[in-house]
Order: structure tokens, then C-alpha cells, then sequence
């Protein structure tokens, strides 16, 4: 194994999750926390364990028909959820959103924010099928939509969460302000072919990785501040439906959205966890009980060593990772066709 012990101080590294904690949902209660893309799978499944341990919850999505329903739901049940509907990909829509949630809050603070809201890629086959023979016939613009939620949506999540945290805290906070990004196991490895989605699910990784040691950066007299990362394998979800027969068919498991809870749950929970990735596996008896830290770290050598252990194991498969080769039964660009050469939502 590699030593990073001669390595300077700035090679700094966090320690690696313990799974064997209990999680204390009930450092939750009260908090203040968005869940973008929360009106629908594993959002909304994380909405609901948040709800359920006693935080105000603002869903904020796109999708207005199934965030009321969701809110109202919950609230039936007497937690505090509200949906407030937004388009990730304008910044004065998600501003009116973080806004509509300081108000709901009960101390006009925002505490955590699970930046979920997402699209799937679309498969690089489908785009050259559009090849026209015509010689002066120029291509059509590819669709920037994956990208344009996925990466520039979550930027500006970003940006508005360290803002409001900022903005909102309270002398004495206690707890740290906490950003959680979704990425994907697709940011870790090749999507085979499906590179919108593969460049923005490390887009992400990328914009965590320039804040995950940086505390301190809600200013000296401000609280503390941590960014968590996952990376959930294919979970079953609206968003793979479309995909989940052929991935049954090579012998892939999907994760259920309780597996992401699980991971999301320890990390929201568990102050002392700061600057780490989890890897969300589909579950062998319990819900998240394969999930474990990519060692996305110098010392982890950028996930690379337990991604390989975890492929060689068989907790991962490394098809659901790497994909196959051109015209092969498990060519992962055949997959992600969308309908009509549209993007999957
Ligand atoms: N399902 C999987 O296999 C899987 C695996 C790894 C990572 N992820 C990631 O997890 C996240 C959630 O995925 P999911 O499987 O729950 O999908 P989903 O389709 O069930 O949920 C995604 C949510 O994002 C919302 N959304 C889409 N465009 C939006 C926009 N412009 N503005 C606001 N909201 C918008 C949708 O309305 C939906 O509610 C995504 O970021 C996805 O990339 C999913």
C-alpha cells in the first residue's frame, strides 16, 4: 500500500466513515433543509427520512404534481414539508426557492442542503444515428439538458447554500452547515457512451472536491461548515426504469432508494463525518448494508483502490461500471436512447 505519510499538511485527508456507529436521527430535529429534486425517487425517499426525524423540509423540483403531493402527505402525517417549485437551471428560480425555505424554517436559518435533482444521459449512439448523408448538411446542436441540471443546477445549489449558510447563522450554531451533492458511481468511472451525464456526475465530484476541507469558510466568527458526497450504483428509480430490464438481463442489481437513505442519513447525521464520498451498493440483506467510503482521497489514491476491491468482491460489478465494447450485447450507448433522440427524465 502506497505511504502518503511524507506528504504536507494541504495533502489533508478526513477520516474514513464508520459504519459501525448507530445513526442519531434526532440531531435532525428542527433543522432546516432543502431537498432539491426531492419530488421523486431517492430525493424524495430522503425527504421523507428527514420529515420523519423531525426537520422542516422545502422540496424543491420542477415537478409540481408529485412535490404537493409528496408535501402534502407528509404534512397529513403531521411533519413539516413544503414544496416550492423551481427550474434548477435558473438562478433566480432556485433563489426564490433557498428564500421560500429560510421562511419556512423556524429559526429563518437553513441548516443542510441534499442538492438530488438530476437527469439521465442520453447515449452517444443515438446521436450518429442523426449523421444526414446530405454533404452540406450541418448537424443539429447536441442537448445540453443533463449537463445544464446536473452540473450548472448544482452549481448554483451550491453557491446559494454556502450563501444563505452564511447569511443565515446564528451566534452560537452548534452543528455546522452541511451541503450533501448527489453524484454517481458514474462520476467515479466510465458511463460507457453516455458522456453527458458521465462529464457532469464528475463535474460534481469535482466542484466537492474544491470544498471538502474547507471548514472554515463560513468566516472566523461563522459556524463550521462540511460537504459530503454519494455515489449511488444504478438505483431503482423513475430514471432507470427505462434501463432496469437490461440491467437484470446481464445480471446487475439495482440499489433501492433505502440504500441511498441509509448513506445519506449517516452522513446527515453523524457530525464528525466531513469531506467524505460513500459509494451506494445495492444491498445484500439490509438497507445500506454495502454502502461504504470510496476513500476519495490522497490516501485512497482518488477512490481508484476501493472501487477496484469493491468491482473485485463483487459488491460492484464492473459491467454496471465500465460498460461493453461497441456492439456487443452489453454496449452501455444502446441503453440511454431516450425517446425520439430526447433525453430520458
Ligand atoms: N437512479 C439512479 O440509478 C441514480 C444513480 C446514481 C445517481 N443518481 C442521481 O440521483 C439523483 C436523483 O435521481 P433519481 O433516480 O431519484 O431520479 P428521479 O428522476 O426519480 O428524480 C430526479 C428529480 O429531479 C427533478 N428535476 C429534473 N430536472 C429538474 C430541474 N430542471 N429543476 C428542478 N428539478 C428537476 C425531477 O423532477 C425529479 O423529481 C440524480 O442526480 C441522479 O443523477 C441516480
Amino acid at each position: 500500500m502506497p505511504s502518503t505519510s511524507d506528504l504536507p499538511s494541504t495533502f489533508y485527508c478526513t477520516k474514513s466513515i464508520d459504519f459501525s456507529k448507530a445513526v442519531d436521527s434526532s440531531t435532525l430535529k428542527d433543522k432546516s433543509v432543502i431537498v432539491t429534486g426531492g419530488a421523486n425517487g431517492l430525493g424524495a425517499g430522503c425527504v421523507t427520512a428527514f420529515a420523519e426525524a423531525g426537520a422542516y423540509i422545502t422540496v424543491l423540483d420542477i415537478n409540481e404534481e408529485n412535490g404537493n403531493a409528496l408535501a402534502s402527505a407528509l404534512t397529513e402525517k403531521g411533519y413539516h414539508v413544503q414544496f416550492t417549485k423551481i427550474d434548477a437551471t435558473s438562478f433566480a428560480s432556485q433563489t426564490a426557492g433557498f428564500k421560500s425555505a429560510i421562511s419556512f424554517s423556524p429559526h429563518s436559518t437553513l441548516d443542510l442542503v441534499l442538492c438530488a435533482a438530476g437527469l439521465t444521459g442520453l447515449g452517444m449512439n443515438a446521436w450518429l444515428e442523426k449523421v444526414s448523408k446530405t454533404p452540406d448538411a450541418d448537424p443539429s446542436p447536441p442537448s445540453t439538458a443533463t449537463i445544464d441540471v446536473n452540473l450548472t443546477g448544482l452549481f448554483y445549489s451550491a453557491h446559494l447554500s454556502l450563501y444563505y449558510f452564511k447569511q443565515t447563522a446564528k451566534l452560537g450554531d452548534k452543528s455546522s452547515k452541511h451541503l450533501i451533492f448527489v453524484s454517481s458511481l458514474a462520476g467515479y468511472v466510465a458511463l460507457d457512451k453516455v458522456a453527458d451525464y458521465n462529464a457532469s456526475k464528475f463535474g460534481v465530484r469535482g466542484m466537492w472536491k474544491a470544498i471538502r476541507n474547507a471548514n472554515g469558510i463560513l468566516g472566523e466568527e461563522g459556524p463550521g461548515f462540511r460537504t459530503n458526497l454519494v455515489a449511488p450504483t444504478f438505483i431503482r428509480t423513475q430514471m432507470t426504469a427505462a434501463i432496469e430490464p437490461g440491467l437484470l438481463a446481464m445480471g446487475i442489481s439495482l440499489g433501492e432508494i433505502e440504500d441511498v437513505t441509509a448513506g445519506v442519513m449517516r452522513l446527515a447525521c453523524d457530525e464528525s463525518i466531513s469531506g467524505r464520498a460513500i459509494a451506494i451498493a445495492a444491498r445484500e440483506k439490509m438497507a445500506g448494508d454495502r454502502n461504504f467510503d470510496l476513500g476519495d482521497d490522497w490516501e485512497g489514491l482518488d477512490a481508484g483502490r476501493e472501487t477496484l476491491d469493491k468491482i473485485r468482491d463483487g459488491t460492484l460489478h464492473s459491467l454496471e461500471l465500465v460498460g461493453g465494447g461497441q456492439g456487443n450485447k452489453y454496449d452501455r450507448g444502446n441503453m440511454f436512447r431516450g425517446e425520439d433522440g430526447n433525453v430520458i427524465s
